[in-house]
């Protein structure tokens, strides 16, 4: 037996020094190191708002609330496992190691701060903002540049034709002018020679 006792001794150290590099690296993959959309993510209001947050372990459990000034958080997802949800028009896809939020139609109500509490390996808190500024296009303007237009689109057309029909008159004017004088002077030359051809016809028989 005692002999024995540290023949086994060794293989179990081996064993254990085999095994120490292995539960090491696990403690250096075991971090969850969350990372999710940095700075502001900014979209019109309607539009479709998109943030995210990855982590190097597959989520557990993942909840999100919306900070709302002078409250407490809203929550919105409570302790989410893997899959696809929705509420209030927020979607949450969890998918292994990826947690996407969206928004379709982004509205007023959705801006903010929002506060994701994920458990993969440990527990974080990220927080991701969410921005929602006025549409380009306004919701009146096309409604107003509707009922302008017909007075404005209508007219404009016609003052153009107008212009377009004015400004050729005043060369087809001068052309036609200048062309009924040139016709005149070269009608009165016609006459002054015809008469002169007359006369001299008249003159010459009276003076055979
Ligand atoms: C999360 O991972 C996906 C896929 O690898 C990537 O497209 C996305 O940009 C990542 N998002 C963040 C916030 O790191
Ligand atoms: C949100 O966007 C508007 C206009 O784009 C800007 O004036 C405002 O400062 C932004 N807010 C934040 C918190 O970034």
């Amino acid at each position: 037996m005692l002999t024995s006792a540290p023949s086994l001794l060794i293989p179990m150290m081996l064993w254990a020094l085999l095994l120490l590099p292995s539960s090491l690296s696990v403690h250096k993959g075991g971090w969850d190191n969350p990372t999710c959309t940095s700075g502001v993510v900014s979209v019109s209001r309607g539009e479709r708002a998109e943030m995210a947050c990855n982590m190097s372990n597959p989520f557990k459990l993942i909840s999100i609330c919306l900070v709302v000034p002078g409250k407490e958080c809203r929550l919105i997802f409570k302790d989410m496992a893997q899959g696809h949800f929705s509420q209030d028009g927020w979607r949450l896809r969890v998918q292994g190691r990826m947690a996407q939020l969206v928004m379709e139609e982004a509205q007023d109500t959705q801006a903010g701060k929002y506060k994701w509490e994920m458990v993969g390996r440990q527990r974080s808190i990220k927080c991701t903002t969410l921005n929602i500024s006025e549409p380009p296009d306004l919701p009146f303007t096309p409604f107003f540049s509707r009922s302008t237009s017909p007075e404005m689109t209508v007219p404009q057309p016609e003052a153009i034709s107008q212009r377009q029909r004015r400004t050729p008159m005043g060369p087809v004017l001068l052309l036609v002018i200048l062309s009924i004088l040139g016709l005149g002077l070269v009608l009165c030359w016609f006459r002054r020679r015809r008469s002169a051809r007359t006369q001299q016809l008249l003159q010459e028989p009276v003076l055979s």
